[in-house]
This record gives structure tokens, sequence and C-alpha cells, in this order.
């Protein structure tokens, strides 16, 4: 059966609070890019984008997300009414749900801040925030999220190979896609409940349990600088705190970060 019929007879009978519409496609440039204009056209809250595969999946600092089949590739839009402040904290969110997930399947990962989800520090999944603000009302948000479930590693280019790894490496069995995938919107489901009741606290103190960033050193690049330090904390916005070599202490929105540890691989 193809991927189309046998998603959208998925989506007749997935059952939860939150996700109320899925969108499947065989392939989308991005289903963030879709989801982006559905949302601009006013698609509801809940509603998901999901494609089989991808041509040109997007990353964070505009790096390409190779996207074959076998891995998983949504976008869901959610309209939450929360302050503009809050949205940060959805990052969270997303890396929770993808990390409680994969870890559901037997495989041990950690989360990167701000939302990498790794493996033996290769990636496994990569989420990609995108929202509309206007006049500090949240208008809407994407979430978009790519595991690499059953991708074949070899399919993506060497310098991504390296640093990359898939449920089904690591298991070295195939994963059933649908229950990975009833999985994956449960756990969202959750977490999002949490940040809908406003339950900052208990999302942070659960990132806090699965990271492994808080007290490395660490380097990050920022849109306008390079800033190195000791991460040793978040705020309660989910921004990354960090402590300079000078005694500084310095709160990043958002950047890459890297691990002084792990530099001469980068
Ligand atoms: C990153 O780690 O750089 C983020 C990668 C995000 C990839 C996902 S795949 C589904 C969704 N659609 C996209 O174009 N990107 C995200």
């Amino acid at each position: 059966m193809s991927f189309l019929i046998q998603t959208k007879e998925f989506s007749k009978h997935y059952k939860g609070d939150i996700i109320k519409n899925l969108l499947v496609f065989e392939t989308l440039d991005s289903t963030n890019s879709t989801a982006k204009s559905l949302a601009r056209e006013g698609a509801e809250d809940g509603t998901i984008v999901i494609a089989q595969t991808q041509t040109h999946g997007r990353g964070r600092f505009d790096r390409l997300w190779v996207s074959p089949e076998g891995g998983i590739y949504i976008s869901v839009i959610i309209r939450p009414k929360v302050a503009a402040e809050n949205v940060p904290l959805l990052s969270f969110v997303a890396a929770l749900s993808v990390a409680k997930t994969i870890e559901s399947f037997g495989v041990h990962v950690r989360v990167k801040w701000p939302n990498d989800v790794r493996v033996n520090r290769k990636k496994i999944a990569g989420i990609l925030l995108e929202s509309e603000i206007m006049e500090g009302s949240v208008e809407y948000v994407i979430i978009g999220i790519g595991i690499n479930v059953n991708v074949d590693i070899t399919k993506l280019p060497l310098d991504i190979q390296v640093k990359s790894t898939s449920i089904h490496v690591e298991k070295a069995t195939s994963i059933d896609y649908y229950e990975f995938l009833t999985a994956l919107l449960h756990q969202f489901e959750h977490f999002y409940a949490l940040f809908r009741k406003e339950r900052y606290k208990r999302i942070i103190d659960e990132w806090k349990k699965n990271t492994d960033t808080l007290g490395h050193s660490v380097r990050i690049q920022t849109s306008t600088e390079t800033i190195s330090g000791l991460a040793f904390d978040v705020d309660p916005s989910g921004f990354l705190l960090l402590k300079t070599p000078q005694g500084d202490i310095k709160k990043i929105f958002s950047g890459d970060c890297l691990y002084f540890d792990e530099l001469h691989h980068a």
C-alpha cells in the first residue's frame, strides 16, 4: 500500500486531544514551508503536515535537512495563546517529545541545547521552530520535526553521515513507522498539554534531566557573535546561561551550540 493511502488511513484512526488534522503528502519541498503557507491561509491549531520524503528539507541556520525515505518529516501548526516570551520553550516541548519517543524504542538519547536530539554525540533528530508574532501576540508556531527512524544513513552526504545515526542503525532492526508516529504524537500531546497549562517549570526540569549541555564548556555562534563559556543553566524561557572565562554571565537566546570537547570533530 502506498505511503499516502496508509498514512491517510492511520490519520482516520488516530485519537488525540490536540492533533486534529493530518495532511499527508508523498513528497514536498519542505513540510515546514507547506505548513507555513497553510498557517498563513488560516489552518487550524493542531494541523499536521507529513511527508514521506522532502526535496528541500530545511534545517536550522539555512542548512539542508536531507530527507530520504524512512525518516519522519512532520510539521505541527499550533496557535498557542501565550506571550511571545514563552514561545522558545516550545523547542523544549518538541525535543522532549522526540527524546522520550526514541527512548521508548530502547535507544538512549541526550538533548543538546536548544533542541538537537543525539545518540552517542551523533544526531538522530532535528527540530526547526518557526513562528509569526504580530504586535506581541503569537499568530502561529510551526514545529518541524525530522527523525532518522529507518533512514539508510549511507544515503546521506558523507559530511552528514559521519555525524548522524538512526534508530535502525542503533537497534540493528527496522521500526514500524506507524507505531513510532503514534508514540511521537502521544508524547507531543503530553508535553504540549503541560505547556498549555503553563507548567513551564515542569518542562524545564524534565529538559534538564535529558540534556548533556549543562556542565559543558561550549562555543555558541549567534547571528552576530561567537561566545564561549561554561553552560551552567537555562532561564525560565529556556535561554542558555553561560559563564564566560572572564566571569561574566551571558544569556543566549538562540544560536548554534558546539561542545569544546567535540570541536576537533566539528
Ligand atoms: C535542524 O536540526 O537543523 C533542524 C532540522 C529540522 C528538519 C525538519 S524535517 C520536517 C520539517 N520540515 C523541514 O523543512 N524541516 C523540518
